[in-house]
């Protein structure tokens, strides 16, 4: 796999993907880290003066009406301001007048591409990793890099497919990301710590047995918990918490196998009699967890913390974690938020830009994206 140092790029026409998918509220960006993350790269580009077409996604496309709300019209206008260059935006991303109009850009032009997902409907060919829709994105240029490290655990046509048709690279977000996280993969310093948290256990099991396998703990928060307390039998009522039998009965045979490293809250903030939070005995438990750690993985928060009522236990982890000065590595949209929400985003070792990404190449030391490369 070349990165970007390793191939001839002055005066290219390149096509770069790259993750834009950032959260928005009313056209308004809400966090725009993952496009600043992407800076480094596309100054790079423009300055070996290369013709840059940039393809992103954006949300997810199901309906007409789902593109009117996931263009990336104003990603570009913000893309413009932290090039501090106009950004040329084409309100398609496929056909003959994309092409044209790409054709007749200049070197040193920076051009986004509507989003890519609007070629999921009516048919799904960009996720489905249509090849001839990746043949035409590879006609726009002569080098694909791929700088979208969020998006390489999907195998679509423009993470994908389109690396059959042009010679590749991966830019220097990804390579960063990769520098970072490959010490959860191999040759990780003991004892390692994990922490998981948020909603859904029934997406994050195979990177919680991967897991389970390699570290020293595992300490949990958020509806992950309370799954597993259910799982012990205890009476969560309506917490979030996964009602799937055969993965109740899957997380207690966890709990039998990995005795002792499966470490689960003790106190709680409940409300109406759901649990929303974890306790300050739960945080003071944890403490004792990360001072014994040389490295600690951070995926998911202890709590509803987007309630002001119930960011005790998120806070106090990351507090904890930020006093312990040992090396931490944060991954996860929502797990990034948070720690930008309070404050601690210069406080830790690393903060990936992926979510699922990052999960699934610390599970399987690979990505989807990443494979089509080879
Ligand atoms: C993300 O925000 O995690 C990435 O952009 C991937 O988005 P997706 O889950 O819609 O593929």
């Amino acid at each position: 796999m070349n990165t970007l140092k390793d191939i001839d790029i002055k005066n290219k026409n390149v096509i770069i993907r790259c993750d834009f998918n950032v959260p928005m509220e009313d056209n308004v960006i809400k966090d725009n880290s993952k496009i600043v993350k992407s800076i480094k790269t596309l100054k790079y580009l423009v300055d070996n003066n290369c013709r840059v077409v940039i393809l992103s996604h954006f949300g997810r496309i199901k309906s007409e009406e789902d593109k009117e709300k996931n263009t990336l019209r104003y990603v570009g206008q913000e893309l413009s301001n932290l090039l501090q260059r106009e950004v040329k935006f084409v309100n398609k991303c496929m056909g003959e007048k994309v092409k044209e109009f790409v054709y007749s850009c200049n070197k040193g032009d920076v051009i986004l591409l509507e989003n890519t997902r609007f070629m999921d409907y009516p048919e799904k060919l960009e996720s489905s990793n249509n090849l001839e829709l990746a043949r035409f994105w590879a006609s726009l240029g002569e080098i694909f890099i791929n700088d979208a490290f969020g998006s390489m655990h999907r195998a679509h046509a423009s993470t994908a497919g389109i690396c059959k048709f042009l010679p590749s690279a991966i830019g220097f977000l990804v390579e960063d990301e990769l520098n970072h996280l490959n010490i959860l993969v191999k040759d990780t310093p003991h004892p390692f710590c994990v922490f998981m948290g948020g909603a859904k256990v029934d997406d994050k099991l195979p990177i919680i047995k991967s897991l389970l396998d390699r570290c020293d703990y595992l300490l949990l928060g958020g509806g992950i918990a309370n799954s597993f307390l259910k799982a012990k039998g205890a009476n969560v009522g309506l917490s979030v918490a996964t009602n799937d039998e055969a993965i109740l009965s899957e997380l207690n045979e966890l709990m039998n196998k990995y005795k002792g490293k499966i470490i689960l809250p003790i106190d709680f903030t409940i409300d109406d009699g759901i649990i929303y939070d974890i306790g300050s005995k739960s945080i003071e438990m944890y403490k004792k967890y990360i001072m014994d750690s040389e490295i600690i993985f951070v995926n998911g928060t202890c709590g509803k913390f987007e309630d002001d009522r119930f960011t005790e236990g998120t806070k106090g982890l990351f507090e904890a974690l930020k006093m312990s000065n040992k090396k931490v590595i944060v991954g996860g949209g929502d797990t990034v938020s948070a720690v930008s929400k309070f404050g601690y985003e210069n406080s830790f070792y690393y903060l990936s830009s992926g979510g699922g990404a990052t999960l699934e190449y610390i599970a399987d030391g690979t990505l989807k994206a990443l494979e089509w490369m080879k």
